[in-house]
């Protein structure tokens, strides 16, 4: 499985979901691949936010390996799950799809803990305090995303 998560900057929200699939991924040795990426331009390059790299580390994961970079048209081929944080990344990565198959992998990453609600992933970048509400949520969809995948 390769799982490709979606935010607008990648540098708050798809960051953590990376690194926090990743250390699922390992704690139930799977062979799967997690990368994240941004529908922005402004970050490429850059470390995850200082804030999402605090929540991590708080929660004894390292993100600081992560560098951000912009979602390509490749992506949409090359990953076989793409999870969205909000309803205005699902629109623009929808917007980037070419084929109905690159379409149907797109899903907002909520719906795998409450199917067909729609629930964005608050952005937290002009929010701090919205970081600890922002790892719970995707601690828990990455949990769902493991039961629901594996075999
Ligand atoms: P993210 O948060 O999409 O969770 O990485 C944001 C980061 C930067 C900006 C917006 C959201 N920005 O406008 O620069």
């Amino acid at each position: 499985m390769k799982i490709l998560m979606v935010c607008l900057g990648n540098i708050c929200r798809s960051p953590l979901a990376e690194g926090i699939m990743k250390t699922k991924i390992e704690e139930n040795n799977l062979d799967w691949i997690v990368d994240s990426a941004g529908t922005g331009y402004w970050h490429i390059g850059e470390l995850p936010d200082e804030r999402s790299i605090a929540i991590a580390k708080r929660n004894g994961i390292d993100i600081t390996n992560q560098r951000a970079r912009q979602l390509k048209p490749n992506d949409l081929q090359d990953y076989d799950l793409i999870f969205v944080m909000d309803s205005s990344n699902y629109r623009n990565v929808q917007a980037f799809a070419t084929s109905p198959q690159e379409k149907e992998k797109i899903e907002l990453i909520m719906n795998v803990v409450k199917p067909g609600y729609n629930q964005n992933v608050p952005d937290p970048y002009y929010n701090s305090e919205g970081f600890e509400e922002v790892f719970g949520m995707l601690d828990q969809a990455c949990e769902r995303i493991i039961d629901k995948y594996r075999n």
